[in-house]
């Protein structure tokens, strides 16, 4: 987590620098500082706790061509400006991305020595560590520095001695260049120069650099020169315009797009469809794996594959099987979801499957992020931007991946047929299914002072409530659960009452009557339901309950079509409860820290 942004060249890197950690929010915004040498080689630091836009007005006009800037999600220490990023000692001041893993060691024995720390982060021990290295030659020092952490880090320096230049270093957090003509950039993610310049150096583990306002030089820890690359960024500017109401609600209007993008890219695509093809007929083991709304992504993918496929797949969460000797070799097929392909977790668990000697295929949102390093095959959500914290537009894409690969990878035509038939309508189903917005926005304001809510399905609805009820709890701080519709009299549906709202999703054929059932029992013990239907049956035997009716279709299609009145009702809940549903208390977008 957290978000880097640096400049050095001619413009004033106080608004540069504060415009690029804007659009890095998505990382974290516990807090946002910035370092600035002004034009007479000073440095002056400004921290806020808070938004970056609390940070923007601090350091309005300030002067200065090069600076560095972080945007924080706390790991060590309270956010408060004590903790805020920059972090100075002697002639260093720096901002980091990741953990150091060793930092209480390191900090005691600096203790020993005199060294006088101000803040409980595990980032000021690389600071005075710097300091106590240099003799002159910075270089020198970060890479003696680099050999003693332990953990991972992304890392921006600037030194006393060299007023216009940014130094960076490298292991398993994001790092990136933009080379812009008489200026450069520093930054976690692309996104953070986008206006500036498409030319990008994707940094790699174990290196480290500078740049000054015309060069970029890059080593590795040993101070041996390499080769830059310079690529071409694929972020836009034109995905990052603030809408009028929220991002969060901008993005669920735009499934029907993504849906269709994705569903295109995939299909046109010979040569990754055919590697999808020979890459599973080479595996008898499949694991998913995925955090968040992406491991949610999974658990349904594993049932769809089941039925499509009739193979069996492992859903496992990328932060337990990474520390559990998982039973993975040659033969075993793990399917990592990524929305950002930067989730520490996962890649980590990509890594080790990788070194198992497993095939790893990728989904995910952002092409050349980390993930797609380890992967034989990487498929694109074409999504677009996410920006709101919350997942959506990426989920009901990852979902539609598994369904898209299940169509190539069946040898049964006339299913195929069918499934692909349903798919070409997906994005005017999304559509239609979107027209629920206002009689969710009403419910959720009749709804939105529950002291809790369960959310219940059987079969594809049951990852789908799991989904939902974490959106609803991710975004408007409401305690929820999501569960299988036939488990809640196992003991939680004691604290069903009448404060408690129930949801009910209902959009699997076979399954249906036996979910009602499960709303009858909970209804009549005070809870209120709201159910979720393609089924007018089920919308009128629902009786005395609310419902929210979703356009028809095959049952495969419906944790993509289902989602959006979940997702819309969270946003309204959180609304409703005046937070701002973009930016929830504790989160981030990318957690980029084990
Ligand atoms: C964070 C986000 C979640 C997301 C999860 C996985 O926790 O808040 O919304 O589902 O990370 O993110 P990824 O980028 O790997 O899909």
């Amino acid at each position: 987590m957290c978000g880097i942004a640096g400049y050095t060249g001619k413009r004033k890197a106080s608004e540069v620098v504060v415009d690029g950690l804007a659009l890095l929010e998505y990382r974290g915004y516990d807090s946002a500082g910035i370092a600035l040498f002004n034009g007479q080689g000073n440095l002056q630091i400004t921290k806020k706790a808070g938004f970056v836009s609390h940070l923007k007005k601090a350091v309005y006009g300030k002067e200065g061509c090069c600076g560095i800037g972080h945007t924080r999600w706390a790991t060590h220490g309270i956010a408060n400006e004590t903790n805020c990023h920059p972090h100075c000692h002697g002639k260093f001041c720096i901002v980091h991305n990741g953990i150091i893993e060793n930092f209480a060691t390191l900090k005691k024995s600096l203790q020993k020595k005199g060294k006088k720390f101000l803040s409980q982060t595990d980032t000021e021990v690389v600071a005075v560590l710097l300091d106590e290295f240099y003799k002159g030659d910075v270089l020198d020092a970060l890479g003696k520095v680099a050999k003693l952490l332990k953990g991972s880090f992304a890392i921006a320096i600037l030194c006393h001695d060299f007023c216009d230049r940014i130094y960076f270093l490298k292991k398993g957090s994001p790092l990136i260049v933009g080379v812009g003509q008489g200026e450069n950039f520093v930054a976690s993610d692309q996104l953070a120069f986008v206006h500036y310049t498409d030319n990008v150096v994707f940094l790699k583990d174990n290196e480290m650099g500078y740049a000054d306002s015309n060069n970029v030089f890059v080593f590795d820890f040993c101070k041996n020169k390499k080769v830059l690359h310079v690529e071409k960024s694929n972020a836009k500017a034109d995905n990052v315009a603030k809408p009028p109401k929220s991002f969060m609600h901008k993005e669920i209007f735009e499934i029907p797009k993504a849906l269709r993008m994705t569903a295109n890219d995939f299909f046109n695509d010979e040569y990754k469809k055919q590697k999808a093809i020979d890459i599973f007929s080479k595996n008898d083991k499949v694991i998913m794996i995925g955090c968040g709304t992406a491991y949610n992504a999974c658990l349904v993918g594993k049932l769809v594959w089941e039925k499509v496929l009739h193979v069996s797949a492992e859903v496992d969460l990328a932060s337990e099987f990474r520390y559990k000797n998982p039973l993975v070799s040659k033969g075993t097929l793990v399917v990592a979801v990524s929305q950002s392909g930067e989730t520490a977790d996962t890649l980590r668990a990509t890594k080790l499957a990788k070194s198992k000697g497993a095939d790893v295929v990728v989904i995910t949102n952002v092409a050349h992020s980390s993930i797609t390093k380890n992967a034989d095959l990487v498929l694109h959500t074409k999504a677009g931007q996410e920006v709101a914290v919350a997942a959506t537009k990426s989920y009901a894409t990852q979902v539609l991946l598994f369904l898209c690969i299940a169509c190539v990878l069946s040898k049964d035509s006339k299913a195929v047929k069918e499934i692909k038939k349903q798919i070409d309508d997906l994005p005017y189903l999304a559509t239609k299914a979107l027209l629920c917005d206002t009689v969710v926005a009403k419910k959720a304001k009749e709804f939105c002072k529950k002291q809790g809510t369960f959310f219940v399905g059987r079969g594809l609805d049951f990852p789908l409530a799991i989904e939902g009820s974490l959106k609803l709890k991710e975004i408007s701080y409401m305690h929820s659960q999501g569960f299988a519709a036939g488990e809640l009299k196992h003991g939680s549906i004691a604290l069903v009452d009448k404060n408690v709202l129930v949801v009910g999703i209902i959009t699997q054929k076979k399954v249906a009557e036996k979910t009602i059932n499960a709303l009858h029992e909970v209804s009549c013990r005070g809870a209120k339901v709201l159910v979720v239907t393609q089924f007018d049956k089920m919308a009128n035997e629902a009786g005395c309950h609310d419902v929210i009716k979703l356009p028809g279709a095959t049952d495969l299609l419906m944790p993509i079509l289902a989602v959006i009145p979940l997702q819309l009702f969270a946003y309204h809940v959180s609304v409703a409860r005046g937070i701002n549903p973009d930016k929830p208390r504790n989160l981030a977008k990318s957690v980029t820290v084990e």
